[in-house]
């Protein structure tokens, strides 16, 4: 007997009326992101895996043991792309673009992570990512945010979101307080979680983002971020804030956020929701400003952000966000007139711009009239053999009246433009 073939785990197959929810997050996406200037490139899936290792950092959850790696055919290490500022980089060092110029950018597309699968988390999932090359500023910062709360607005979900921020300052504040930590944490090995003590030895910012409450307890009594930073990043920080103030865009500081890629320097923030349960966070990012020069180019500032398409989808599908419905059902009654509801249906289309769907194969009136108040649209076309005779049809007001006009079939497109507009 033939095994069936499955789906992979954490491999989403999406249906129209999911699928639909990840569209619109990418539409609202590109409109608002023209509108600040930015422009789409487009990325490869796959990458050499040592471009991960080096960008994103031996030592992370996704290097250590959530990236999809293979040897091709050719015995050279890939990797399908865990995130995608590592190959937005590299796609700037190699074509030129950080020299002398600044670069703002956006991508769109599949991402893979080994993680264990569950609501909101999956081993392929969808992001948008924005990326800002060659500018230091805390302007920049500060426009990205805005540019997010616009989308947020766009999607209708600025109320369910909240703006987390911090600043990790530079490489050597950072060094400083990493060695406080662990000179700190070092003397209470025996009250850290498991994850932690190994953290202690490969990546110990990481234990601040850990789960257990013992270890935040012990966090709490031991050396802060904030009193390390350089001077250069606390003022970066408090202009960048300052800003925010002046547009009225409320975050909350917290001193928690290191994120789990190595590159980042300065601001890191994330926006989360309460909406999803544990993966909350639907959007994160910061800066990077050496990340440019790691790679081997010009030293050149970066900042940018990506989002989770899946749990954005994920929020507008819980608030059973509609697809706008047709304008008309097109419905018919006997051979000849289905194909001239089909061409009526055409002309509706194209003269106007209206969202028709024509009632495909046969069916009785009254089923088919079930079907158009079913579709939300507030108008049904009806094509039956005596108005088809009579070079008529027939149009049904389906929200208020329920009267029912018989025009001529000349004039429907004037009609349908009067009762939609
Ligand atoms: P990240 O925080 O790893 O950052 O991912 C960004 C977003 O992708 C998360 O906030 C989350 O919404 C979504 N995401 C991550 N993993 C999963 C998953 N397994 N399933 C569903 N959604 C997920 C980055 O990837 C950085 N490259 C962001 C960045 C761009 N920083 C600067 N520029």
């Amino acid at each position: 007997m033939s095994q069936t073939i499955k789906a992979i785990r954490g491999m989403q197959d999406l249906m129209p009326e999911r699928k639909r929810y990840y569209r619109k997050v990418e539409d609202a996406a590109r409109s608002i992101f023209s509108q600040y200037g930015f422009q789409e490139v487009g990325l490869p899936i796959l990458e050499s895996t040592p471009l991960f290792k080096r960008l994103v950092g031996e030592a992370t959850d996704i290097v250590e043991k959530e990236m999809y790696t293979f040897d091709d055919r050719n015995g050279d290490s890939m990797t399908l792309r865990p995130e995608g500022t590592a190959g937005l980089v590299r796609f700037v060092n190699e074509h030129g673009l950080a020299f002398n110029q600044t670069q703002k950018l956006w991508y769109a597309g599949p991402m893979f992570r080994y993680e264990r699968p569950q609501k909101g988390r999956y081993r392929q999932f969808e992001q948008i990512g924005v990326e800002c090359i060659g500018l230091p500023g805390p302007d920049v910062d500060a426009e990205l945010l805005l540019m997010c709360r616009a989308l947020w607005q766009a999607l209708g979900i600025e109320q369910s979101v909240r703006l987390e921020l911090n600043s990790i300052g530079d490489v050597s504040s950072r060094r400083a307080f990493i060695d406080a930590l662990v000179a700190y944490l070092s003397e209470h090995v025996d009250a850290l979680d498991e994850d932690s003590r190994r953290r202690l030895e490969t990546n110990p910012l990481r234990i601040l983002d850990s789960k257990s409450a013992q270890t935040q307890a012990l966090l709490k009594e031991g050396p802060k971020l904030e009193a390390y930073l350089d001077a250069d990043s606390a003022n970066h920080f408090e202009a960048l804030c300052a800003i925010l103030d002046a547009a009225q865009m409320p975050y909350e500081i917290n001193r928690q956020i290191v994120r789990g890629l190595d590159y980042y320097n300065r601001t890191v923030f994330e926006w989360i929701t309460d909406d999803l349960g544990a993966q909350g966070t639907v959007c994160g990012g910061g800066r990077y400003d050496a990340l440019v020069g790691q790679l081997g180019g010009r030293d050149a500032s970066g900042v940018g952000f990506a989002m989770g398409v899946d749990r954005l989808a994920l929020m507008l599908e819980q608030r059973s966000d509609q697809d706008d419905p047709p304008h008309v059902y097109a419905i018919s009654v006997g051979e000849s007139a289905r194909t001239q509801v089909l061409l009526l249906a055409e002309q509706l289309r194209h003269r106007l711009g209206a969202r028709v769907i024509v009632h495909l194969g046969a069916g009785k009136l009254k089923a088919q009239m079930k079907k158009a108040d079913a579709s939300g649209a507030p108008l049904a076309l009806i094509v039956a053999e005596d108005e088809l005779a009579a070079g008529e049809v027939s149009l049904r007001d389906l929200r208020n009246t329920g009267d029912q006009q018989r025009i001529k079939a000349t004039e429907l497109v004037e009609a349908v433009a009067g009762l939609i507009s």
